[in-house]
């Protein structure tokens, strides 16, 4: 079941957005060598309390964290722990913040200190597919034109789509219906409508797209232990363009060299 949101409904889900953007804007002034996994998790939790929130990850289906923490080669759902984080490293971090019974969702991957050339390269094709999907997203197209977009654009430039983790709807639930995959053909699935809210999160492998659950049945990584990138945005179906209800602005104010500048859309030269 699909729901449209009221437009009261919208407004609180754009006050949870809110504080999961500034939440992950906090962790990135932390993100540096040196700084545990756990630290950053300790610094999202308590912003998120501090403002009147709750972790929403924490404690689901028993999850330890606030943030979802993905290492190098973990794609998804990753534990907050003491690994101290390492110069050269990229760190995703996913965190879900509810706020008057709404939530806010959003990823973004991080470069720890200097990274080199693939990697960097890895974090900019899957951040600009998520900007590729979320233009698809408009009201009358289907969530296959979305899958599309995302697919395309990742392996046009070598990296495959992980298949078995999805966007999803969100709202009063962190998960709601539909499903949003990574991959997948063109006008196919529920029509986009106007008032519903989505996840849009490529996870997207520098190797090949197969993965491996831990066995603590949570924590996903790739099989050939090559990196894995992840970014997130909470989107509202319009009669117009898509509406990005989380931003990366308050990240990007908080990273080395970020002059707080609005970087909401990038460009790569080719296609
Ligand atoms: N934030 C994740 C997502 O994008 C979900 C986290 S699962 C949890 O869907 F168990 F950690 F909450
Ligand atoms: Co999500």
């Amino acid at each position: 079941m699909i729901f449209i949101k009221t437009p009261e409904e919208i407004e609180k889900m754009r006050a949870a957005c809110d504080l999961v953007s500034r939440t992950l804007g906090e962790v990135a002034k932390w993100v540096k060598p040196g700084v545990t996994t756990l630290k950053l998790d300790t610094i999202a939790r308590e912003f998120i309390l501090d403002n009147g929130g709750k972790p929403a990850c924490l404690g689901y289906h028993g999850f330890p964290g606030t943030l979802c923490i993905e290492v190098n080669e973990t794609v998804v759902h990753g534990f907050p722990s003491n690994y101290a984080l390492r110069e050269g490293d990229i760190v995703g971090t996913d965190c879900v913040a509810e706020l008057d019974g709404w939530n806010g969702d959003s990823c973004y991957t991080f470069a720890v200190g200097e990274i080199d050339e693939k990697k960097q390269a890895l974090l900019t094709v899957t951040r600009e597919s998520l900007y590729r999907g979320i233009q698809a997203a408009t009201a009358g197209k289907r969530i296959g034109d979305i899958s599309n977009a995302v697919q395309t654009y990742c392996e046009r430039h070598g990296y495959s789509v992980v298949r078995e983790m999805c966007g999803h709807g969100i709202g009063k639930s962190m998960h709601e219906d539909p499903e949003v995959p990574n991959y997948g053909r063109r006008g196919i699935g529920p029509v986009l409508k106007p008032g519903m809210l989505i996840c849009v999160e490529p996870m997207i492998n520098m190797g090949s797209k197969n993965i491996v659950i831990e066995r603590n049945g949570w924590e996903c990584r790739t099989r050939d232990r090559k990196p894995s990138a992840h970014f997130e945005h909470t989107i509202l179906i319009t009669d117009g363009e898509p509406e990005i209800l989380t931003t990366f602005d308050h990240i990007e104010r908080a990273l080395p060299g970020g002059a707080g500048e609005d970087k909401q859309e990038i460009t790569i030269n080719e296609g």
